[in-house]
């Protein structure tokens, strides 16, 4: 038996997890889902965690919530698998601090699909001549996102970025052009983040050069590809040594395809 706190229950991810979790043989899972994160929520995890029946904890909340709980990890050396996203540098660096003791999967985006596009739009960033094919992203999403630009379209533009040898503060550009801005520099990678509605999440990375355009486009129609995700990755990190890793150090993938 595999048994998964989750926190985030009660929200738009945590609760499909939840529901997808039900459905699955051989997982318990314990929803974690009061705001802020209460101290009752920590006393019944230390309960399941004392009894030895806590595996992993797994985290679609938000960043205040996440450093909390990760406190609460590394204290009790619990794996934890991060799906969390709009953590600031510093939060980043200070959730590698306290997590060093014990093994953590943090990853924007739980779709093992989008993970392989990362790879595919990084060795296209490379290989495309980086001084005449120009880099933008484009990513939806529901009206009820909190953060902009998604931490999805992020990771793509500091992909690029680390392949074409830039530095990410000083080529992105986040959003809408306006006004009289003369060409476009080619050292640039520009972010234009779309919210309405319930919109489908979707990421697309366009490599424009001059007659000719490439466009790579992930689109999710539902959460069960996070779901899986995260469940496959909770799977994994319980094997691992103390440690941060991502999809890709879980899907095995090499660094360049072709
Ligand atoms: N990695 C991925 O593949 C992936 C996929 C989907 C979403 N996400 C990310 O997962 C996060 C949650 O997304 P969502 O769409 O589910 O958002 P949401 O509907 O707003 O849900 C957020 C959840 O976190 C809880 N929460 C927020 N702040 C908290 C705090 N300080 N202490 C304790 N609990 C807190 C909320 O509890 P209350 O309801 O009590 O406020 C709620 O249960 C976001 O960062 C999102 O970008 C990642």
């Amino acid at each position: 038996m595999l048994h998964i706190a989750v926190a985030g229950a009660s929200g738009r991810m945590g609760s499909a997890f939840m529901d997808f979790l039900e459905k699955i043989e051989g997982v318990e899972a314990l929803p974690i889902a009061a705001h802020p994160v209460a101290d009752e929520n920590f006393t019944q995890l230390e309960a399941v965690a004392g009894r030895g029946g806590l595996d992993v904890v797994v985290d679609f909340s938000s960043p205040d919530a996440t450093l909390r709980l990760a406190e609460w990890a590394a204290t009790n050396q619990k794996p934890m698998v991060i799906g969390t996203t709009g953590f600031t540098a510093e939060q980043l660096d200070k959730l590698a601090e306290i997590l060093y003791p014990v093994p953590v999967l943090l990853s924007p985006n739980m779709s093992l699909m989008m993970n392989l596009a990362w790879r595919m739009m990084g060795n296209a960033a490379k290989v495309l001549p980086h001084d005449t094919i120009d880099i933008e992203i484009v990513e939806k999403h529901h009206r009820n996102k909190r953060n902009a630009p998604s931490g999805t379209a992020l990771i793509m533009a500091q992909i690029v970025a680390e392949k074409r040898g830039w530095s990410l503060a000083e080529s992105l550009r986040h959003n809408s052009r306006w006004g009289l801005l003369g060409e476009r520099p080619r050292k640039e990678i520009a972010i234009s983040s779309i919210r309405g509605g319930s919109l489908n999440s979707e990421h697309t990375i366009i490599f424009a050069g001059s007659g000719e355009s490439l466009e790579v486009t992930h689109s999710c129609q539902t959460l069960e590809p996070f779901s899986k995700g995260a469940l496959r990755g909770s799977r994994w990190i319980i094997r691992q040594p103390s440690g941060v890793y991502d999809l890709l150090d879980m899907m095995g993938l090499p660094e360049v395809l072709f």
